[in-house]
């Protein structure tokens, strides 16, 4: 039996598949460990499962020791992972691809037509009490259909995004470091260059993992570039959005409207983001429903167990250490 640690409580049943076969200490609190608590608890495990918001660097994996296998997050996102540090002492590190891709597309249509329809701001108007009866010019919005929807990312969860546009008869521009001919095929995307992306958007969808090169994909001259009538999407990771610079677009009306799963220092918004009635904003949950939290628990839960039974897991992130 081996010990496993898990930084938060995750749902059942994947833990109790990591029960039947090692010992498994779970943080015991609703809430992410602190530093010094992530680096006292990992101290000695085998394997340990994180999450989106623990830092896993150098000091951490040290803190592990020798024993320490594999850091198994329980996120698709992996940006909160040190992986050179972990490759460089031979620590395996996963993620959990495919199985968020649906909930998380579906999130950022959510996201889309609630900005474009104005659903959370008509609907504090609403309870509020104010409404004194239909108006033919009360709170107008944005027409999806036929409308062209820009997509940054053409991965799982970007080219799941786009397929469901066809419900809109929608024109699909998309942009990524390489075109991507299986996005052209079922959905007849056509890949453009960044520039055109933030020109001809209607709709413009964040579908990038961060990194180095992608931090503030979106800032002030990309927001400038685009059209007053547009609505940004970002269900990706808060950083590619310079979100001051957002919160002053949405203000001046530079553009139209935006929705908002991920933000640059969460939990924390940037002040001014929340007071504004063009912006929809929840909390970090496109992957949030039952079954496919479990599926991400599954899959985190098939690494740590194939990793410890010496097996290479399924969806490893560093293989350079198989
Ligand atoms: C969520 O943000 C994830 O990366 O899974
Ligand atoms: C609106 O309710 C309409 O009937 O046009």
């Amino acid at each position: 039996m081996a010990n496993v640690y898990v930084t938060r409580m995750l749902p059942q049943e994947p833990l109790d598949a990591l029960r039947r076969c090692h010992d498994v200490d779970i943080n015991p609190h609703d809430r992410p460990l602190t530093r010094e608590e992530l680096l006292r608890e990992v101290r000695g495990r085998d394997a340990v499962i994180t999450l989106l918001t623990d830092t896993i660097d150098g000091e951490v994996l040290d803190a592990a020791g020798p024993r320490c296998r594999i850091f198994a997050n329980y996120a698709v996102g992996y940006n909160n992972f040190d992986v050179d540090a972990a490759t460089a002492r031979g620590v395996i590190l996963t993620n959990t691809p495919k199985v968020l891709d649906e909930a998380t597309a579906t999130h950022a249509w959510a996201l889309l037509l609630a900005a474009a329809r104005r659903i959370p701001e008509t609907e504090r108007f609403l309870r509020s009490g104010q409404w004194a009866g239909w108006g033919p010019l009360q709170f107008l919005g944005r027409d999806v259909d036929h409308m062209t929807l820009g997509v940054a990312g053409a991965g799982r969860i970007g080219s799941k995004f786009a397929a469901k546009a066809a419900a809109f008869d929608m024109r699909v521009i998309y942009h990524d470091l390489q075109p991507s001919p299986e996005l052209e095929r079922t959905c007849g995307a056509i890949f453009v260059d960044k520039a055109t992306l933030l020109r001809e958007s209607d709709f413009l969808s964040l579908h990038l993992p961060l990194l180095p090169a992608t931090r503030h994909f979106i800032g002030a001259a990309e927001l400038a570039a685009m059209k007053p009538t547009a609505v940004l999407v970002n269900t990706g990771r808060g950083p590619l959005v310079d979100e001051e610079a957002l919160v002053a677009a949405l203000r001046d009306k530079v553009i139209w409207g935006a929705g908002l799963d991920v933000f640059e220092n969460e939990p924390r918004l940037t002040p001014g983001l929340a007071g504004l009635e063009n912006v929809v904003i929840v909390p970090h949950t496109a992957s949030a429903t039952f079954r496919t939290r479990l599926a991400m628990g599954m899959t985190a839960v098939d690494n740590v167990l194939s990793v410890l039974a010496g097996k290479p897991p399924q969806t490893c992130v560093n293989p350079a250490v198989l």
